[in-house]
């Protein structure tokens, strides 16, 4: 299972990749505006530096809803770096895009995901990956792991290569649980991940055995 962290933080980016366990980084524009980034050159800049920093995919997202506009735009983020993913929302025009894109050999990322329909479709087009949204479906009582289960039956019964990217991951569970289902890749905040390796039998269980060294040296 591949992990992605879904920050523009360059700073949580830097210690994701310092552990030694990242895969990847997604962002979206709110996370992009909250990092205070804004104005088209600085956003693309902005992708640039953080693909500087990790090794694997970075999506960045189209702004444009219709085609023309998705394609103008998604070609120019894929130019910016051989690590970029175009990130394209789910809606008819980006179903299209997602095509095209793929006919011509740029990675895409289909974003806002909520239905096994939806992510059908999106396979069915051509995306390298896709993102259902559990977090939110959580948010609203809607299991969002049941819709991980469901699109990994549905890719696995046709062999489709869409990659099942897990975001809007908030906590540890839904990181295992995600991993118990099989998707492919999870994205989540630095917490998500780091909570992980949090164990009180870890630490009380260290601090034994540094008790007992110092006692016989
Ligand atoms: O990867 C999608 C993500 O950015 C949305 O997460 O926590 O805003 O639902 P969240």
């Amino acid at each position: 299972m591949k992990f992605f962290i879904d920050t523009a933080n360059l700073d949580q980016i830097r210690e994701a990749q310092d552990l030694g366990v990242l895969d990847g980084v997604t962002t979206n524009p709110s996370l992009m505006a909250k990092e205070g980034i804004t104005g088209r050159n600085n956003i693309l800049k902005h992708y640039v530096a953080i693909c500087n920093i990790v090794d694997g995919d970075v999506s960045a997202e189209v702004i444009a809803t219709d085609f023309k506009g998705m394609v103008k735009e998604g070609e120019e983020l894929a130019e910016l770096h051989d690590q970029i993913v175009v990130k394209v929302p789910m809606i008819k025009e980006g179903v299209k895009a997602i095509k095209y894109f793929s006919d011509h050999g740029i990675r895409t990322n289909c974003t806002l995901v909520f239905s096994a329909g939806q992510a059908l479709l999106a396979a069915k087009a051509g995306a390298t990956y896709v993102s259902p949204f559990i977090g939110r479906l959580d948010d609203i009582s809607t299991d969002g792991l049941e819709l991980i289960a469901d699109i990994r039956l549905i890719y696995d019964n046709y062999g489709f290569e869409t990659k099942i990217l897990a975001a809007s991951v908030r906590h540890t569970m839904h990181v295992i649980n995600c991993a118990k289902i099989g998707a492919d890749v999870m994205t989540g905040p630095l917490s998500s991940i780091e909570g992980l390796l949090k164990h009180p039998l870890t630490d009380s269980g260290l601090k034994q055995f540094l008790e007992d060294y110092k006692k016989g040296n």
